[in-house]
């Protein structure tokens, strides 16, 4: 069954904790943490600091999506605040294959991220190496967009070229349950969800009905 990773960036953030909890009660398989820096993306979220005092509210692992230029900065930060995946962006690392040995020196598993625009090529050679590979199915920067349909071959292709290896298929941007079975037909293992979880008022009907 697909894992289901709901985005805190939809929550509410006066209550980010209880928000949490709320939806690990509700069924959520990984809280997905969307760290933007107001460069990357034009969006600016949240850092190292409030990843590590939320980290407590949780067993579950932190999921966490680095939008941000220069991620080799802040690795060891998110990895020291609590995070159990780190994802950062292929087209923000100049060298992505040092990168994801950092991320793996750093105790956490790597994902590597695509924009919709980028092709899958980017990270063909280094697709060993990943824990996670993260399909983008909106421009990233804001929750509740709209699904880009057209991102569905892109997603089938990545599902081949992973292959029998274990690396997650994980799809970000306006998954919602008209999709998710789409999705799901094409190998997709975990997929997030912002608005059509937090932007319900019952998490637990919301990723029930995902599932
Ligand atoms: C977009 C973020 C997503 C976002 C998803 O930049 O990476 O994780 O929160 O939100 P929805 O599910 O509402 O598209
Ligand atoms: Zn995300």
């Amino acid at each position: 069954m697909t894992l289901v990773a709901p985005s805190i960036l939809s929550a509410d953030f006066s209550r980010l904790g209880d928000e949490i909890r709320a939806v690990e009660a509700a069924g959520a398989d990984w809280i997905h943490i969307d760290v933007m820096d107001g460069h990357f993306v034009p969006n600016i979220t949240i850092g190292p600091g409030v990843v590590k005092d939320l980290r407590p509210s949780t067993e579950l692992p932190f999921d966490v999506h680095l939008m941000i230029t220069e991620p080799e900065r802040s690795i060891e930060a998110f990895a020291e605040a609590g995070a159990d995946i780190v994802t950062v962006h292929a087209e923000a690392a100049d060298h992505l294959h040092r990168l994801i040995g950092q991320i793996h020196d750093a105790g956490c598993k790597a994902g590597v991220s695509l924009n919709p625009g980028s092709p899958l090529s980017l990270v063909e050679n280094v697709v060993s190496d990943l824990d996670l590979l993260l399909v983008m199915t909106v421009n990233p920067g804001f929750g509740g967009q709209s699904f880009i349909a057209s991102m569905l071959p892109k997603i089938e292709q990545a599902s081949h070229m992973i292959g029998g290896r274990d690396v997650y298929l994980q799809v970000d941007g306006g998954v919602d349950d008209g999709n998710i079975g789409l999705l799901e037909e094409r190998g997709v293992d975990v997929v997030v969800a912002g608005s059509a979880v937090f932007g319900t008022p019952d998490y637990a009907a919301a990723i029930k009905k995902l599932k």
